[in-house]
């Protein structure tokens, strides 16, 4: 290894993981000798990612390149699929995270229940509602920036950022390592038995494949800790595919100039980024480059949702939950505490969670399927966030009312009473309209969109092939009827 570049790479990549770069360069045929032409090489394949209009993915060069690969890709798809790497067998990531409800949770009962999905131990629930796991890969690595000469926390994956990515380079990547060995997931004891049911499965050549191009030469003690590391960069190179996060929904469209936003959507998009102010959480306008949003600006904020009464985790026992039922969610403070750097500014992040994306935020496999939105899962609609977010401050507290009905004559306080947003949210006075004028707009941003033909081709009865007939031509009009 050339030291020099060896230098350079370290800069990269904190975690040292660069060495999988440069068997991967080799593979490609890249002459490692050659130190001083892989450098810029590196650095134009690393300004060439996010090809066309694509965001860079968060992360260091080094992870950046992996979630590229199609070959990891291809594997990654497989291990989301797989229903044995669980225990007991039966359950995939795919099972609370579906391409039907936007990769989030895709059953409807629960969903209207408590939002919140057993493990593969059926009687073994988690404590918050899965998030998309589509375009979690492009949240930045954990790190904190001052503004307005406050410490803000951004970037991280979970509701609480607790996957930093500062162990593989990417967020979720170290994401995808912890659901497996989750006594609420999918309850494996330990990662060598994570590498040995892939080593011995159906989709092993793939994976030997990708350990021969990727793999570092590891002392036997660590092999399997690499191996682990694949198997989660593999998963979020399938996350990071255009089969997970496609940038295919009407408002992509939109901004790609090949289709027009209706009457109502474009007055949902004005409150979006106006009265509303969801932008300023939600970023919805193109990056630098023309890079098309991802709907959330990483950050952390205690909207003040509520407790969901319905949560299993209270029921839990106290195995899993000694809290019991006056268990309170720490938000972003519990992944602060654990973090020395950070701790000290704990409790003034205790609440926050993290912005998600509202990319796929109305995706449903059918119009009447319910799905269940925020950390807890409290809300069962788009026009209950919003209402939220409209009336938090305006509508009393249930006590206060004969016949309290949430959200229609009162709002339950919120689950954590400090830290809360006061300056972006609770009285927005958005009219009836509005608010579901800002609902149409949230619907332009589902995946699978097909924009309609540049010009429109006129029907023509009986003509089986259309694409064969000559193009008609614009200036034909309106009144052209064959
Ligand atoms: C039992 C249900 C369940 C299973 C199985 C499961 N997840 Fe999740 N997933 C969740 C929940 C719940 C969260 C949110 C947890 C939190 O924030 O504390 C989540 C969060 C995530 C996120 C974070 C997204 C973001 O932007 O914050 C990703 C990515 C993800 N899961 C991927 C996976 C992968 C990959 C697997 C399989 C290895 C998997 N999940 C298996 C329930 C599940
Ligand atoms: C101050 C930042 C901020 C602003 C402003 C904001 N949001 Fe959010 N949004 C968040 C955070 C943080 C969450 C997650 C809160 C939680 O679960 O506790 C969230 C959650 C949501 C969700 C639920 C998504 C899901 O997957 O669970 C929707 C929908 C939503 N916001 C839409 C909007 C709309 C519409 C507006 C404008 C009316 C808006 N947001 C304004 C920060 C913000």
């Amino acid at each position: 290894m050339p030291r020099r570049l060896a230098d350079a790479m370290a800069l990269f990549h904190p975690d040292k993981s660069w060495p999988l770069l440069l068997q991967w360069l080799e593979s490609q045929g890249v002459d490692m000798r050659a130190e001083v032409l892989i450098l810029p090489l590196l650095l134009s394949l690393a300004a060439g990612l996010g090809a066309a209009d694509k965001p860079r993915p968060g992360g260091d060069v080094v992870t950046v390149l992996l979630l590229e690969d199609p070959a990891l890709q291809r594997l990654g798809e497989r291990l989301f699929m797989d229903a044995r790497l669980s225990r007991p067998e039966g359950q995939s990531c795919a099972a609370c995270h579906d391409s039907a409800s936007g990769w989030s949770g895709a059953d409807h009962e629960k969903n209207l229940a408590s939002g919140i999905y057993p493990g593969a131990v059926p009687e073994r629930f988690g404590n918050r509602r899965p998030t998309t796991a589509a375009y979690s890969t492009y949240s930045p690595l954990l790190h904190a920036k001052r503004e307005d000469g406050e410490l803000l926390f951004v970037g991280g994956v979970f509701w609480d950022g607790r996957a930093t990515g500062h162990l593989l380079g990417n967020p979720a990547a170290d994401q995808a390592q912890g659901p497996f060995l989750n006594p609420v997931e999918h309850n494996l004891p330990e990662a060598g038995t994570v590498v040995n049911s892939v080593e011995s499965g159906p989709y092993a050549e793939l994976f030997r494949q990708a350990w021969k191009t990727h793999g570092v030469e590891a002392p036997p003690g660590e092999v399997t800790r690499r191996k682990f590391g694949l198997i989660a960069l593999a998963l979020a190179a399938f996350q990071h595919s255009p089969a997970v996060s496609p940038f295919t929904s009407k408002y992509d469209a939109y901004l790609r100039g090949q289709v027009r936003l209706s009457p109502v959507e474009r007055r949902g998009l004005a409150l979006f980024e106006g009265k509303g102010k969801c932008a300023d959480c939600h970023p919805n306008r193109k990056g630098p480059g023309g890079t098309l949003p991802l709907f959330t600006d990483f950050t952390y904020d205690n909207l003040g949702f509520p407790a969901n009464p319905e949560n299993p985790w209270y029921r839990m026992g106290p195995g899993l939950n000694p809290a019991g039922v006056a268990w309170v969610d720490p938000g972003l403070a519990a992944t602060l505490e654990s973090l020395p750097q950070y701790a000290r500014m704990a409790p003034a992040n205790l609440g926050k969670h993290r912005v998600p994306t509202l990319r796929n935020v109305d995706k449903r496999p059918h119009p009447g399927f319910v799905k269940a939105y925020g950390h807890n899962g409290y809300f069962k609609s788009l026009e209950a966030v919003i209402h939220f977010y409209n009336t938090r401050d305006v509508l009393p507290r249930p006590e206060a009312v004969a016949r309290p009905i949430p959200g229609v004559n009162c709002w339950p306080r919120p689950e954590v009473e400090v830290n809360l947003n006061r300056e972006e949210m609770g009285d927005l006075r958005l009219s009836p309209r509005d608010e579901a004028d800002l609902t149409a707009f949230l619907r332009t941003l589902s995946d699978g969109y097909q924009p309609p033909r540049s010009r429109p081709v006129p029907r023509a009865p009986g003509v089986a092939d259309r694409s064969a007939r000559p193009q008609v031509s614009s200036r034909m009009g309106s009144g052209f009827n064959p």
